[in-house]
């Protein structure tokens, strides 16, 4: 995988990101909300395998002078490889570049993996929503998680 491969999310990856999404999120975006990322102008980005097919994908929301990371995943089979880093790493630049002064997500309690993703990438939990995710047999909580910009606050 090279940083060729990091590319912005295009109209056509749709289908295939809500295809993606469905096998890897209990609540999965559809091919409409990868649209709306391109019609509200706001960032998306896709990691492709050498094939050319998608392996990973992120979208942000820029919020002010700040931004949301909404959704982030890597293809089943390529999890665990260091792509779903090398996606966060890509956004977290970006928005670093755009001057947002911090980084907001909302990651299900039980999603050990992402939160020690988001850990050790610089983000601390800052809240808990309670109840806030369904899943197959009730609710889960919301850890909400923030990453500052150079030390500013927000
Ligand atoms: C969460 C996700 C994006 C991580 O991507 P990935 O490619 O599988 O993860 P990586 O190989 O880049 O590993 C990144 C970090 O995750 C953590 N991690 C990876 N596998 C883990 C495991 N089995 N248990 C705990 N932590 C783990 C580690 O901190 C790892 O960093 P390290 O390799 O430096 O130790 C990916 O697993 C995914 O798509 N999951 C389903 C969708 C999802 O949960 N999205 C986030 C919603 S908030």
């Amino acid at each position: 995988m090279t940083s060729a491969a990091l590319r912005p999310l295009r109209a056509e990856d749709a289908d295939e990101l809500a295809r993606l999404e469905a096998l890897v999120e209990p609540t999965p975006w559809t091919a409409k909300d990868f649209l709306d990322v391109l019609k509200n102008d706001w960032r998306g980005r896709v990691l492709e395998a050498d094939d050319g097919s998608v392996a990973a994908w992120a979208v942000v929301m820029p919020n002010l002078d700040e931004a949301e990371l909404l959704t982030i995943g890597v293809r089943p089979d390529l999890q665990g490889r260091g792509l779903g880093r090398a996606m966060l790493d890509e956004v977290l630049r970006l928005i670093d570049g755009e001057n947002r002064i911090c980084c907001h997500l909302e990651v299900r309690e039980s999603n050990l993996r992402a939160i020690r993703l988001y850990e050790t990438s610089g983000f601390v939990r800052v809240g808990l929503r309670k109840n806030y995710y369904r899943t197959a047999d009730g609710r889960e909580n919301a850890v909400l998680m923030r990453r500052e910009n150079g030390g500013a606050s927000c």
